[in-house]
């Protein structure tokens, strides 16, 4: 388990070790076709959407004190990253695992888990951007929304780097020469 996962998972009520044991039952092709399908288009979709609660809650609160300016702007620049990372997954290493696993995939894995360093970091700093998630008492019904998707966010990509770095990517490490 990666480093940073291991630390969001000491939270109370974290499904990864669950879920994880779950993944490892399935074949590589089914657990391929889960990723894609419930993390990196379910991400996909839910970013534009939360970008634009964004750009609201940062207009219409943008004299509170907690208002959280320029989380938008971050926001739209991990979507477009993510999107790249999503890219180089679905169009090159997983069609790699599924038809050519012969190949020896040891640098691509290694470049997609730096890149999901970074994004654990990332997700550090929208935590903190945040509040934890937490909106002010009175802030509103869209904050709270806004939060809310964002905690949403965090998790299904602390999810989504644990089943790549714990599940997945080992299956084509232990017989690279
Ligand atoms: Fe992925
Ligand atoms: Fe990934």
């Amino acid at each position: 388990m990666t480093h940073q996962a291991r630390q969001h998972s000491d939270e109370p009520g974290w499904p990864g070790q669950d879920a994880g044991r779950l993944m490892s039952g399935l074949a590589t092709e089914a657990l391929i076709d889960h990723l894609v399908a419930r993390y990196h288009n379910a991400v996909r979709t839910l970013f534009p959407k939360v970008i634009a609660i964004a750009r609201a809650v940062e207009r219409l609160h943008s004299d509170h004190p907690d208002c959280p300016h320029g989380l938008a702007n971050f926001l739209q620049v991990l979507s477009d990253e993510l999107s790249d990372h999503f890219d180089k997954e679905q169009d090159d290493l997983f069609p790699s695992m599924l038809h050519s696993p012969q190949h020896n995939l040891r640098f691509p894995i290694d470049r997609r888990r730096a890149e999901h360093e970074d994004f654990s970091d990332q997700l550090d700093t929208l935590r903190r951007l945040t509040n934890a998630f937490t909106a002010p008492d009175h802030g509103g019904g869209e904050w709270r929304l806004l939060y809310d998707t964002c905690r949403q966010l965090d998790n299904d990509l602390r999810l989504h780097i644990h089943f790549e770095d714990d599940v997945l990517f080992p299956r084509f490490e232990t017989a690279a020469p």
